[in-house]
């Protein structure tokens, strides 16, 4: 393993950060055994997307303080959202004598298997490693991210990584072609403990890792066309006879021309992938005429970086 330090800076005075977050897709998400913690060894081939939320990030002098502003206000701004326990973690690890106030701007619909809530916990830990000026190695930001969830991790090696075992082993790759995304919010979340105790209810058991996927793992570089064929998602099997909508949608993808569609993570999104932009975009005006639905065309990222730092403010 490397111990690379993670691709963010602020001038030494700067008291505010703004980063953007990115969603996330599986293009590959295997669920394998359930282990003895009662999670499950996972192999997926995640890729972010350009849908991002916002966060600014500001240091108070009061200490101990978390404060968090959010745009959506169907979500909670205390201890249940994952950006309050992000701070709240990196606070207690610096023994950070101050506070911090952070405005959340949501664009990635919650409970829609697309990591929103999982890549603002990276972002926030990302951009208050730079505001205190602590450089953790991408290792140490990754074991910090587990703490909070199993989808931290993967977001301080986008754009595209591969990972296993709960979501802790993360290996960065790279997809060579150009593809654009279309992903479909069908308009209701799905919760993603539910997602995976019915997975568990409807088979017997875990199918073994194929050994064409495990061969993808450990390649610094992939390609786009021998990627493609290999999608799949464990969730398709148990979920997709009960939510007809989304079958639909796959449909719609198809027929617009995606070479494939799929459900991201344990849904609600079904995203396709596209060949090019314009194709793209008509598919998402088309399907987003549905009631109910938010189609987005939106690219597989290639930043480097995962939360990039946009700006800083300066002190306040
Ligand atoms: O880690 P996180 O809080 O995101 O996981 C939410 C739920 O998803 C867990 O409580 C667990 O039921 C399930 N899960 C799992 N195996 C994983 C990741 C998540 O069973 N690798």
């Amino acid at each position: 393993m490397t111990s690379e330090t993670l691709p963010v800076s602020a001038a030494p005075a700067a008291r505010s950060v703004r980063i953007m977050a990115p969603a996330k897709v599986n293009l590959v998400l295997r669920v394998l055994d359930r282990r003895p913690d009662g999670y499950h060894n996972l192999w997926s081939l995640m890729h972010t997307v350009g849908l991002e939320d916002e966060l600014c990030l500001r240091l108070l002098d009061e200490p101990a303080t978390v404060r968090l502003h959010c745009d959506d206000p169907s979500l909670p701004t205390d201890g249940r959202n994952l950006v309050v326990r992000a701070a709240t973690l990196v606070l207690e690890r610096t023994q950070f004598e101050g506070g911090v106030e952070i405005h959340l701007r949501k664009r990635i619909p919650a409970g829609a298997g697309l990591g929103g809530g999982s890549s603002d916990a990276a972002a926030t830990i990302l951009g208050m490693a730079c505001l205190l000026d602590v450089r953790w190695s991408r290792e140490e930001s990754e074991r910090l991210g587990q703490e909070l969830g199993s989808d931290v991790s993967f977001f301080f090696s986008a754009p595209s990584a591969v990972v296993s075992g709960r979501g802790e082993n993360v290996t960065p790759c790279r997809l060579t072609g150009e593809r654009w995304g279309v992903l479909v919010h069908p308009g209701f979340p799905i919760e993603t403990r539910w997602a995976y105790q019915r997975l568990a209810e409807s088979r017997a058991g875990a199918t073994p890792l194929e050994e064409r996927l495990g061969e993808l793992e450990g390649k610094q570089m992939l390609r786009w066309d021998d990627v493609s064929p290999l999608m799949a998602n464990d969730f398709e099997a148990p979920l997709l006879p009960s939510f007809p909508a989304l079958v639909t949608v796959k449909n719609m993808l198809f027929r617009a021309g995606a070479e494939q569609a799929l459900l991201s993570g344990s849904g609600s999104t079904v995203f396709g992938v596209f060949r090019d932009e314009a194709t793209a975009v008509r598919a998402a005006l088309a399907i987003g005429q549905q009631p109910g639905a938010l189609a987005y065309a939106v690219p597989f990222s290639s930043d480097s970086a995962s939360c990039q730092m946009v700006s800083g403010f300066g002190p306040s």
